[in-house]
């Protein structure tokens, strides 16, 4: 191997990421996978635990029937000597490689670690409800849905994809943690198989209190008594809120858990690769993380009597990517254009000066906004200005788009009148009338940190999936 080769190659080992040893449940979980991975190319397609001519009782997959006491010899010792001596799998079928031979024994002589029937969804909720179970044994004082968070790599094991490097997976997630939180932090894994991992938000000074207040019409209109922490401003963020339906065997679990005075929006986990790239871009934090880092001297502050700290200024709404998915993100800040996955209508908005669309504004030169549908909608518009201000934008002739009928949004007057402090506008329509959203601001001397809030209410029971938002970036030309 050339030199260069080789350099390259001790750069990127996984093992280098930890140091010199990998953690337990890393090389236990590894082993599992891997076993499972070959046991579910190579054998499970007979192995469905039917009694049908030519496949096999035995549900290789189902770890629980394969290890079960009371068979006469082991299934793993059993299976790794047919697979050694070549009568597994049957003759007519690829036989496993060598490497996949040693990665059964090794897994075998390591007790035959467990692995699920499949990496899905359910595995990481179970999981996730027994921590939170144990969790809430263990600290009677408080409530475990008051500083336990979730995070899972699972979804990044697929049946019949190559599996994923989870050794630098996780190092990067631990990276990106300590480098966010300024604290050394190694997740713990919660499960066997070393996927799902535990966020416990005080020791990594995410837990919070009373950190924003409420706005009405630009001024303090009083705390915010809900959730709004750290952490919570990643769940604005997170594009797969898969919330959990009521009549899911979990959700008793995650009821007291996912209470809304504990987080922000009820998701029971987060996906790993998708937190460590929300905190760290490059070396670099981002500016959410930024953000989350301002929540936290502010709540240090708090802690200790001083005066409020000045926040930071991050530029929301900026190089916004669309999202379409099923669980659009309407609150977040740093995403672009929601459209639920299929999208329930169609909506277009564009800026128009003397009714013909601009790429650009002009000082001085009224504008408007011009919107169309090809459903009758209602809408809330948002102001963003580059402070990161968030005002409830209102505007003449209500809140109602008629089907196909383009209608120019104007404040009044003239337009919209130009200025360098207006970044842009969200647009946020649906087929039911929404609730003004409720803004909050962060409770910083200065630089202040904006959310916005977006939720069904008894009055305005709109469905979130059926929401469209679209985001006016505004910029000013010569
Ligand atoms: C083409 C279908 C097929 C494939 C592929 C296959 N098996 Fe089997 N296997 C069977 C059948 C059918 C039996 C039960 C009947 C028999 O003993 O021949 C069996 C029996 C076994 C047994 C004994 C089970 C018992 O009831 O005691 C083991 C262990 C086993 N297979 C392991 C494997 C492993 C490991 C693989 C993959 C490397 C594999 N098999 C792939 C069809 C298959």
């Amino acid at each position: 191997m050339p030199r260069v080769v080789i350099a390259f190659t001790l750069l990127f080992m996984p093992a280098t990421a930890f140091g010199a040893e990998p953690p337990a449940h890393r090389v236990s979980g590894d082993l599992a996978i891997r076993a499972r991975d070959i046991l579910q190319r190579r054998c499970a397609g007979c192995h469905t635990g039917s009694a049908d001519a030519g496949f096999s009782k035995l549900k290789l997959l189902d770890h629980k029937a394969l290890t079960a006491k009371g068979r006469p010899v082991p299934a793993p010792a059993q299976l790794l000597e047919l697979v050694k001596d070549g009568s597994m799998p049957p003759a007519n079928r690829a036989a496993p490689t060598a490497a996949e031979v040693a990665a059964l024994e090794a897994w075998v002589k390591a007790g035959a670690p467990e692995f699920p029937l499949a990496f899905d969804e359910r595995y990481v909720l179970r999981h996730v409800a027994d921590d939170l179970e144990r969790g809430v044994g263990q600290n009677k004082l408080r409530y475990a849905g008051e500083y336990l968070r979730y995070v899972s790599f699972a979804h990044l094991i697929r049946d019949g994809e190559p599996l994923p490097d989870l050794g630098t997976l996780e190092a990067r997630l631990n990276a990106a943690v300590s480098t966010a939180t300024s604290r050394p932090e190694k997740l713990v894994a919660v499960d066997p198989a070393g996927v799902v991992f535990r966020i416990d938000l005080t020791r990594l000074g995410w837990s919070t209190a009373d950190l924003f207040d409420r706005m009405k019409d630009g001024k303090r209109d009083g705390l915010h008594s809900g959730a709004m922490g750290p952490f919570d401003l990643l769940l604005l963020e997170y594009p797969r809120a898969d919330l959990i339906a009521p009549d899911d065997p979990f959700a008793k679990s995650f009821e007291k858990f996912l209470a809304p005075k504990n987080q922000v929006r009820p998701v029971p986990f987060v996906r790993g690769d998708w937190l460590t790239n929300a905190l760290l871009s490059g070396k670099e934090l981002t500016p959410l993380a930024a953000d989350m880092k301002s929540l936290v001297a502010l709540q240090t502050a708090f802690s200790r009597g001083t005066p409020a700290p000045e926040g930071h200024v991050a530029k929301p709404f900026a190089g916004a990517k669309p999202f379409a998915g099923p669980v659009p993100t309407l609150a977040a800040v740093y995403a672009g254009d929601v459209s639920p996955d299929p999208a329930p209508f169609a909506l277009s908005v564009e800026i128009v000066v003397d009714g013909k669309p601009v790429a650009s504004v002009k000082d001085d030169v009224p504008y408007k906004l011009r919107v169309s549908s090809d459903r009758a909608v209602r809408f809330v518009l948002l102001k963003v200005l580059d402070d990161g201000q968030l005002r409830l934008q209102v505007v003449e002739g209500g809140d109602a788009i008629r089907s196909k009928e383009p209608r120019e949004l104007t404040p009044g007057g003239d337009g919209f009148v130009t200025g360098p402090e207006t970044l842009g506008f969200v647009l946020l329509a649906c087929e039911d009338e929404l609730p003004a959203p409720q803004i909050l601001r962060s409770r910083h001397a200065d630089k202040h940190i904006w959310r916005f809030l977006l939720e069904p209410t008894p009055k305005y029971p709109f469905d979130a999936n059926k929401v469209v938002r679209k985001v006016v970036p505004v910029s000013v030309g010569k």
